[in-house]
């Protein structure tokens, strides 16, 4: 082990990292404890003018937003104030290095945090960037638990790019229902689809026209749902960090008459590239450096745009303002329609621009140890609608994996190997979904230890006649390269060649495109057990994701904090 101002850098890292390392250390004095007290509570709120009850952190959502320098310590003592419901928060984009029991995954690495407890969440922000936490319990996060995570550099370290100043844009897609009855709708025998969301929020905003309800929940002139404004200084360049932790709609997200830089995703800095519009999927982070070099007597339009899902005049709308111009002051142009919704090829051509920034690349190993092909279906099962990989749609289990495993409780969970391929070229990815024979399981993918790991995401149709959706997935505890994207069936002699082994970004959630395939490397040098899964909300739910353990042998003694649930109750006491 390598030990950094009292961070603790495994060795694992030491192969391909020391020289990163080296330049990017964190002096030993700057290293903070940073830590907050939050309550989490539903509050009637109206962000979209609608009132509903909200899921509130010290009466706000979005939550307030972690700010920290890197190799911090955040501790978070969170107290469950929502009287008839668990909860758990999930640090998007974290890896908890040594602290796999403060992921926050409800049944994989603690049990869920009951009405009245107070549960700490502590780990260390290891890397610069952008990131985001929300909750990980049920369909919480559709509720407005979530917020930003912002990680600076070391004093004296520069980033690799000019800006004047900072600006956080999170953005959510946002239901009237409530989740419980969302959730409802999908394990019900009598299927019920959540259906297109009624507003898109920018950092906790949105409109929704009031007249198409006649519910006297819904208010337009309230003030709390009046626009969001991003407010710049004419001839300033800016660095917006933008996030999405939406529970089901891809993003476009365009800035009238200004193009955008990106510069940053998922905590990795980019290879800069010029666009007049970014594709945001739920669960990736973006910095995108913008210049306030447009008329400044006039305000614009910051707009989001539904893509990958057909909606009808749903789009998110906050206000570009030139400061001193009045910041209430309307744009006069209609918003930016943004690209078509269907339109596959322009979002998979800007996934595929997206590499590593030359002076940060870190190259990834140049072969694998494992393949893995997860075919993404849509099944019914026992009559319910369900989301399989493999022909398997996941279950959480009742007693969380990581307890299970430290204390050797095979019975908890099914120990039968997950199906690590599909029958490539017998399955037709292009005609509508069939598998009458998926099965649900919560078995675990077991990975040796510090072991590179592929990772092949197939898209297919769903049990529609020509559809086949978006899905963004989600690695927790690791960062993985992105190797490539491409149409219809990975063909592994025909495809393999054509991976990216020279400048791949690392990122931590990834888009797989309709009718398309996604190819990601990883190293498992995290010990713990850790999710994968389709980071829409519902599609989660419905069993879209998988879990890795790897290395839980060297996870140290675990906080009493986490047990409770299932057969960990009895555990409990020291
Ligand atoms: Cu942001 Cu398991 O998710
Ligand atoms: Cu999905």
């Amino acid at each position: 082990m390598i030990v950094f101002g009292g961070i603790i850098l495994r060795s694992m890292f030491a192969h391909i990292f020391v020289g990163f390392l080296l330049c990017m250390s964190i002096p030993a004095a700057s290293a903070k404890v940073r830590h907050y007290r939050w309550t989490v509570t539903y509050e009637l709120k109206a962000p979209d003018c609608y009132t509903k009850g909200v899921i509130t952190i010290n009466g706000r959502s979005p939550g307030p937003t972690i700010r920290a320098q890197q190799g911090d310590t955040i501790v978070v003592e969170l107290k469950n104030g929502l009287m008839t419901e668990n909860t758990a928060i999930h640090w998007h984009g974290i890896r908890q290095i040594g602290t796999p029991w403060s992921d926050g995954t409800e049944g994989i690495t603690q049990c869920p945090i009951l009405p009245g407890d107070t549960f700490v969440y502590k780990f260390v922000v290891d890397r610069p960037g952008t990131y985001i936490y929300h909750a990980h319990y049920g369909m919480q996060r559709s509720s407005g638990l979530y917020g930003s995570i912002q990680v600076s550099l070391p004093d004296g370290v520069q980033e690799p790019f000019a800006y004047d100043y900072d600006r956080s844009i999170i953005l959510n897609d946002w239901w009237h229902r409530s989740a419980q009855e969302l959730a409802a709708g999908l394990s019900a025998i009598k299927f019920v689809w959540v259906g297109e969301p009624q507003s898109i929020l920018i950092n906790g905003r949105g409109w929704y026209d009031c007249s198409l309800s006649a519910n006297s929940a819904c208010n337009n002139t309230d003030p709390q749902c009046s626009p969001s404004v991003i407010t710049v200084v004419p001839g300033k360049t800016y660095r917006l960090r933008i996030s999405s932790v939406s529970s089901l709609s891809a993003f476009n997200f365009e800035i009238e008459g200004h193009n955008m830089t990106i510069i940053e995703a998922d905590g990795h800095y980019v290879e800069p590239f010029v666009v007049k519009n970014l594709n945001i999927y739920s669960g990736e982070t973006y910095s995108v450096l913008v210049v306030a070099d447009q008329d400044p007597s006039k305000n614009y339009w910051a707009a989001v745009n539904v893509v990958s899902r057909p909606t009808k005049n749903l789009r998110g709308l906050a206000i570009f303002n030139y400061y001193p111009t009045h910041p209430r002051l309307l744009p006069t142009a209609a918003p930016p329609a943004g690209p078509l919704w269907n339109d596959t090829k322009y979002r998979l051509n800007q996934s595929l621009e997206i590499k590593s920034h030359r002076n940060f690349t870190i190259p990834p190993p140049l072969s694998t140890e494992k393949l893995i092909t997860l075919l993404n279906t849509q099944n019914k099962i026992e009559g319910r609608f369900r989301w399989a990989v493999n022909n398997v749609s996941f279950v959480l289990p009742h007693t969380p994996y990581l307890i299970a495993l430290k204390h050797n409780l095979r019975h908890v969970f099914s120990q039968e190997a997950p199906p690590e391929s599909y029958s490539v070229g017998k399955y037709d990815i292009f005609s509508k979904a069939e598998n009458p024979n998926a099965t649900e399981s919560e078995a675990l993918y077991k990975l040796e230890f510090n072991s590179t790991v592929d990772i092949v995401l197939q898209n297919a149709n769903t049990m529609t006649a020509n559809n086949s959706e978006t899905h963004p997935w989600h690695l927790h505890g690791h960062d993985f390269w992105v190797l490539g994207f491409g149409e219809g069936v990975f063909d592994l002699a025909k495809d393999i060649g054509n991976l990216n082994l020279v400048d791949p970004i690392m990122k931590n959630t990834v888009p797989v495109h309709p009718y398309g395939w996604t190819a990601i490397r990883f190293v498992a040098d995290n010990p713990g057990v850790w999710a994968f899964h389709c980071h829409i909300e519902s599609h989660f739910y419905m069993g879209m994701g998988i879990v890795f353990e790897s290395g839980v042998d060297r996870v140290g003694r675990l906080p009493r904090s986490i047990y409770g649930c299932g057969e960990s109750a009895r555990l409990r006491k020291p």
